[in-house]
């Protein structure tokens, strides 16, 4: 894994925006992998700036997101359908924007269906992630076994505490998701690793340990061969 230390967020940001930028002018048509939360925030905000300014266009490129809540409406401004739309998809020209269905009745069938789509679509050339304190990456949360597919999942308390600053309440944060799997991600042709929050200078650290496991599922990309993990310097402050 290749680490690079940011001096700022913004920095961060930046870098991460131009690393997608890069890709899209290599491979107008690539597929995109695409995160919410706090990190990607300034890198969307860059992406944007970099469209308006006429430095980048999206209009051949795709996007699947790695997750969604589970029960949620896109509707709701919690989801992460209301979040993409905010944050990015209504400012830019992407071709196709993908996100797990937080409404399907049929649970597994969406996450075949979401897994056929990526495939079809020729798999994700950029993955671009954030990490959760206990190492989580999309929902793959810490457990005796990780599953390689879409599929359901429940969220750790942990998970659930660090997502409750979004919600009035931490009784309002739903307990399940649906997320991309370790395969979906491992499969990326490159991934981009953002780290930023104080809450993750221990977890920052021991992804680049030499030990893989699944108590801490980030740990896996050290066996992907083309990742790029940018650190906020601020986590260490
Ligand atoms: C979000 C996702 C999660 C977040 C992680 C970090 O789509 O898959 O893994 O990337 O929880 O969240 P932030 O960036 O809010 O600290």
């Amino acid at each position: 894994m290749k680490k690079i230390l940011c001096k700022t967020y913004d920095d961060m940001s930046r870098q991460a925006a131009q690393l997608i930028i890069d890709q899209i002018h290599a491979k107008p048509d690539s597929v995109l992998g695409l995160a919410t939360g706090s990190s990607p925030i300034g890198m969307y905000q860059a992406l944007i700036e970099a469209y308006k300014a006429g430095t980048v266009d999206f209009s051949k490129a795709k996007s699947f997101n790695l997750d969604e809540y589970y029960p949620i409406a896109p509707d709701n401004d919690q989801s992460y359908h209301y979040f993409m739309q905010e944050h990015l998809f209504r400012h830019i020209n992407l071709s196709e924007s993908h996100i797990p269905d937080g409404t399907a009745a049929d649970v597994d069938r969406e996450c075949t269906a979401y897994d056929k789509m990526i495939a079809e679509a020729g798999g994700i050339d950029l993955q671009v992630l954030g990490i959760g304190p206990n190492g989580h990456i999309g929902f793959n949360e810490p457990d005796d076994a990780l599953f390689a597919g879409t599929h359901k999942t429940g969220l750790t308390q942990k998970t659930i505490q660090a997502n409750a600053r979004f919600f009035a309440s931490i009784d309002d944060v739903p307990k399940m998701a649906i997320t991309m799997g370790m395969g979906n991600i491992l499969k990326a042709k490159k991934i981009v690793l953002l780290i930023t929050g104080k809450n993750k200078t221990e977890v920052a650290e021991a992804i680049f340990n030499g030990k893989i496991t699944c108590d801490l599922p980030a740990s896996f990309l050290q066996l992907h061969p083309d990742t790029t993990v940018l650190i906020d310097e601020n986590i260490y402050q």
